[in-house]
C-alpha cells in the first residue's frame, strides 16, 4: 500500500534523469530502501548485488557509520560556509589540501563543485578565460571523443558525444568537435595497441590541422570512456594524445568522474596513464555518493595565468554550495577509508571480477570483455565473427536489466547491449561472485529470448 502510493507519487510528479517520461509512467519506480556493504534492499524486500555502486559512485559502499559521523558533526558544528568574501572552513581547506597532495604532478588548486557536470562546466569557463588572459581570445574550439561522455550542463552536454544528450537540445554548439574513439574491439584500424593509438593521434593531428592550431582551446579525455560502455584505451592512448595537445599548446582535460577514487586501482587513473593533465575533474567516489561534491584540479600554470590576469579584479565565477563543509567532511573521512583499506580491497576484487567475467567468454553471446579494476564490461553479440550487435527489438537496456534485477543483480545495461559494471570498492569475494554466477544466468535466459534466438539464425 505504502510502496504503490511512491510509484503513483512518482509517476505524478518526479522527473526521472535520462529517462523516457512515457515508458517510465508506464512501468512506475523501483523503489529502493536500505543499503549495506554492497547489497541493497528495495522496499519489497528484495535484496540486490549492486554491480554498479548506484551510478559507478558508491566507491566506499553502503553503510559506513563514519562518513555518518562524519557528516553528522559537521552539520551540528557549522552546517553551512560560503566561500564568497574571503572566508572558508576547516573541512574544505583540509581537503582542498589533502586532493592537491595525492594529485598527480602540480595539480595544486582545487575548484570544488556539487557533481561531475558542474565541475565540466567550470572547466570551460576557466579555459576560456585562461586563454583571453594569455592574449589569445580565438582559442575558443573544444574537441572532444565519439562516445564520451561529459555531463549534462548546457554546455558540457556538447561535450559529450552520446546522441540522445543532444537531439532536441540544439547541440553540439558550433564550437565544439568530436573525434573517433579508440574503441577497440570495434576499430576500424584493428585490435594493435600500436594501431589504435596511431589512428587516434592521426585523428586528432587532423582536427588540428582542420581547425588550426591556433583556434583550439582544449581536448576532453576520459582516461576509460565510461557512459560510452566502459571502453578502455590501449597503454599508452592518453600519454601520446597528452603529447599531442602539448606540441599544438591545447589544454589538456582529464575527465575522471567515473575512473576517481580507486575504481581503476589508484586514487587518479592519470597515474597510471603517467600524465599530468593541465585540468583534472573528479567527482562521484570524492564523497562515495553520500552526498553532492565535485571537483576540479588546476595546474600550477593554469592557476598563476587566471590569477595574474584578474589582479586585483574577482574571477567571476561561484556557487553558493562550493566548497560545503559536509560535503567536505564527508570527503576527507570517505579519502580516509578508500587509504585505509578500500583502494587495497578494491584492487583484489578487481582482479576477481575481471577474472570472473573473462570465464564467461565461452558465452554464446559474449563478444567481448574488457576493464580495469572495479571498472568492466561484457559487450554482447549475436554473431562473434562479424561483431554483430544484438537487435535494438530485444530492448537490451530494460529487458537485460530486468532480468539481471530479477536475480538479483543490478548492472547497467547499455541499449547497444553492453553490460557495465563499476561495483562497490568493499566487495567481498562472495559478492564478486555473486555478480559473475548472476550474470552468467542472465545472459543464458538473454539467450533464450526469442527475439535473440531468431538473430543469431
Ligand atoms: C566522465 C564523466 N564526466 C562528467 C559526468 C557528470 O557528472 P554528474 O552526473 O555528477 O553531473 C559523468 C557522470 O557520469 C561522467 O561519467
Amino acid at each position: 500500500m505504502f510502496s504503490n502510493s511512491l510509484i503513483e507519487l512518482d509517476r505524478a510528479h518526479l522527473v526521472h534523469p535520462v529517462a523516457s517520461y512515457r515508458t517510465h509512467e508506464t512501468l512506475g519506480v523501483r523503489v529502493l530502501a536500505s543499503a549495506s556493504g554492497a547489497t541493497v534492499t528495495d522496499a519489497t524486500g528484495k535484496q540486490l548485488v549492486d554491480g554498479f555502486a548506484g551510478l559507478w559512485c558508491v566507491n566506499a559502499g553502503y553503510g559506513h557509520d563514519s562518513i555518518v559521523e562524519a557528516a553528522a558533526k559537521q552539520m551540528r558544528e557549522l552546517p553551512y560556509a560560503t566561500g564568497y568574501f574571503g572566508l572558508g572552513s576547516e573541512p574544505a581547506i583540509r581537503l582542498a589540501a589533502e586532493l592537491a597532495d595525492r594529485a598527480p604532478g602540480d595539480l595544486n588548486h582545487v575548484y570544488f563543485t556539487l557533481g561531475g557536470s558542474d565541475a565540466v562546466d567550470s572547466t570551460v569557463r576557466f579555459i576560456r578565460y585562461y586563454w583571453n588572459a594569455r592574449g589569445k581570445p580565438n582559442k575558443d574550439q573544444f574537441i572532444s571523443i565519439e562516445q564520451g561522455y561529459h555531463g549534462s550542463s548546457t554546455v558540457g552536454a556538447g561535450l559529450t558525444a552520446l546522441p540522445a544528450f543532444h537531439a532536441g537540445f540544439g547541440l553540439p554548439f558550433d564550437w565544439q568537435h568530436k573525434i573517433p574513439s579508440h574503441y577497440a574491439y570495434r576499430n576500424p584500424a584493428g585490435t594493435d595497441p600500436q594501431a589504435i593509438i596511431a589512428a587516434s593521434v592521426a585523428a586528432l593531428k587532423q582536427k588540428v590541422e582542420q581547425l588550426g592550431a591556433e583556434r583550439i582551446a582544449a581536448f576532453y579525455a576520459e582516461p576509460i570512456q565510461g557512459s560510452g560502455g566502459v571502453l578502455v584505451p590501449p597503454k599508452g592512448w592518453m600519454k601520446a594524445m597528452r603529447d599531442v595537445c602539448r606540441t599544438f599548446d591545447i589544454l589538456f582535460v582529464a575527465d575522471e568522474v567515473i575512473t576517481g577514487f580507486g575504481r581503476t586501482g589508484p586514487l587518479f587513473a592519470c597515474t597510471e596513464d603517467e600524465i599530468v593533465p593541465d585540468f583534472l575533474t573528479v567527482a562521484k567516489g570524492l564523497t562515495s555518493g553520500y552526498v553532492p561534491m565535485g571537483a576540479l584540479f588546476m595546474s600550477e600554470h593554469v592557476y598563476q595565468t587566471i590569477a595574474e590576469a584578474a589582479g586585483t579584479s574577482a574571477v567571476g565565477h561561484g556557487y553558493t554550495y562550493s566548497a560545503h563543509p559536509v560535503s567536505a567532511a564527508v570527503g576527507l573521512e570517505v579519502l580516509r577509508l578508500y587509504e585505509g583499506g578500500l583502494l587495497e580491497n578494491g584492487r583484489k576484487a578487481g582482479a576477481r571480477l575481471m577474472a570472473g567475467l573473462e570465464s564467461l567468454r565461452d558465452h554464446p553471446l559474449v563478444g567481448d570483455v574488457r576493464g580495469r579494476g572495479m571498472l568492466a564490461a561484457v559487450e554482447l553479440v549475436v554473431d562473434k565473427e562479424r561483431k554483430t550487435p544484438l537487435p535494438a527489438g530485444a530492448d537490451p537496456a530494460r529487458r537485460i536489466f530486468d532480468r539481471a534485477w530479477q536475480n538479483g543483480l543490478i548492472v547497467r545495461a547499455f541499449a547497444n547491449g553492453v553490460l557495465g559494471y563499476a561495483p562497490p570498492l568493499c566487495c567481498t569475494d562472495s559478492d564478486i561472485d555473486a555478480i559473475v554466477e548472476r550474470t552468467r544466468q542472465t545472459l543464458d535466459e538473454t539467450l533464450a529470448d526469442p527475439t535473440v534466438r531468431a538473430a543469431m539464425v
